[in-house]
């Protein structure tokens, strides 16, 4: 199979994608986080191509993408008032509410839990593929198990080769981070991953604060469980978070060891390094994060420095991502 990047959208394409979906193909689809390989969700044959092919272990479960209007008691078998609340203020949109699931959501995406997690993405051409679709698409995000995730069609090509047949190219992702997800099954609603939508916008909605498991174990000074995976969104360069006072010298320090370095900090360092500026601002650094990411990850480099970024609520989405990344990044030479 060879793998077609397809820049025009045209309603051909859009039936191209529902064939290879209905045929228990997989496809490469933006949506306004990260890139998407969708599958028929209602397939579990489909729905395990996903885990082959990204090397994830399959109790993992994956979100089920609808289209703006769709059926969601298909797929769920209880929405809340809380639930429904979340899905007027935030649908379409990047967050992914984890709800109990309906008879019948195979196992596969659930991961064999008795939930599932809905997300109504709001990029026009994720709309059109789940509207031209009609069902649900199961879809992580379009990355190796544990690797940075995609913001363009050629990071998700780079990603698979002809492993998939088919990538449609919507441009740049907006938010260029992972969907908020809220798990609103249980007594109070649990933020299980955050991201653009923030806890503070949801507790608006709800009335109510939104918080970690962590936070909420820690208010009730229960033990902890066991948090997600923390080594995630990583590239294969060695990575570290060094505080902006302290980058000079700790670039000086590495050149000194005659190590190729990158840097993704605010101003330019005077040094013989690779750079990109980044973003003062927490949802422009967002956006660029997953690309500088891969770039600087290409260029052969020693080490990655990124300058740390705020610690402070505007910035929580960013550094979850930031810190798991440092987790998972090749070790350090120095
Ligand atoms: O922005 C996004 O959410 C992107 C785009 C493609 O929609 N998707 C994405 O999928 O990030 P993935 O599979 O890379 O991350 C989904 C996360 C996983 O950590 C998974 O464990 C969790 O959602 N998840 C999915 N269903 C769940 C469930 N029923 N209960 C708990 N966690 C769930
Ligand atoms: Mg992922």
């Amino acid at each position: 199979m060879t793998l077609a990047i397809v820049h025009e959208v045209s309603p051909a394409v859009i039936a191209q994608a529902v064939a290879l979906l209905k045929a228990g193909q997989l496809v490469g689809f933006p949506t306004e986080t990260v890139y998407g390989l969708g599958a028929d969700a209602s397939d579990p044959v489909a729905v395990a191509r996903i885990f082959n092919a990204k090397g994830r272990p399959s109790d993992h479960p994956v979100i089920v993408h609808l289209a703006p209007g769709a059926d969601v008691s298909l797929w769920a078998a209880r929405v809340s008032a809380e639930a429904q609340a979340l899905m007027d203020a935030f649908w379409p949109g990047p967050l992914t509410l984890i709800l109990p699931r309906a008879p019948g959501v195979p196992d596969a995406v659930t991961g064999g839990q008795e939930t599932v997690g809905l997300r109504c993405p709001s990029h026009p051409v994720a709309q059109q593929l789940l509207r031209a679709f009609a069902g649900g698409v199961a879809a992580p995000s379009a990355n190796k198990f544990g690797r940075v995730s995609p913001t363009t069609a050629s990071h998700v090509a780079e990603e698979f080769g002809d492993a998939l047949a088919l990538v449609i190219d919507g441009g740049p992702c907006e938010v260029g981070i992972e969907s908020t997800i809220v798990d609103v099954t249980g007594d109070q609603p649990v933020l299980l991953r955050p991201g653009h939508v923030s806890a503070e916008a949801l507790g608006r909605v709800l009335g109510r604060a939104v918080r970690t498991r962590a936070q909420i174990e820690a208010a009730r000074a229960l033990p902890r469980v066991s948090g997600a995976l923390a080594a995630h969104y990583a590239p294969r360069t060695a990575l570290e978070l060094v505080a902006t006072e302290a980058l000079a010298q700790r670039i000086q320090a590495l050149l000194a060891a005659n190590l190729k370095v990158g840097v993704w900090s605010t101003a330019q360092p005077a040094a013989d390094v690779s750079w990109r500026q980044a973003p003062a601002e927490p949802v422009a650094y967002a956006q660029a994060l997953y690309a500088t990411l891969r770039l600087l990850d290409a260029q052969g480099l020693d080490i990655l420095l990124l300058e740390a970024t705020p610690d402070n609520d505007a910035w929580s989405a960013v550094n979850d991502r930031l810190g798991r990344a440092v987790v998972g990044s090749g070790p350090t030479t120095v």
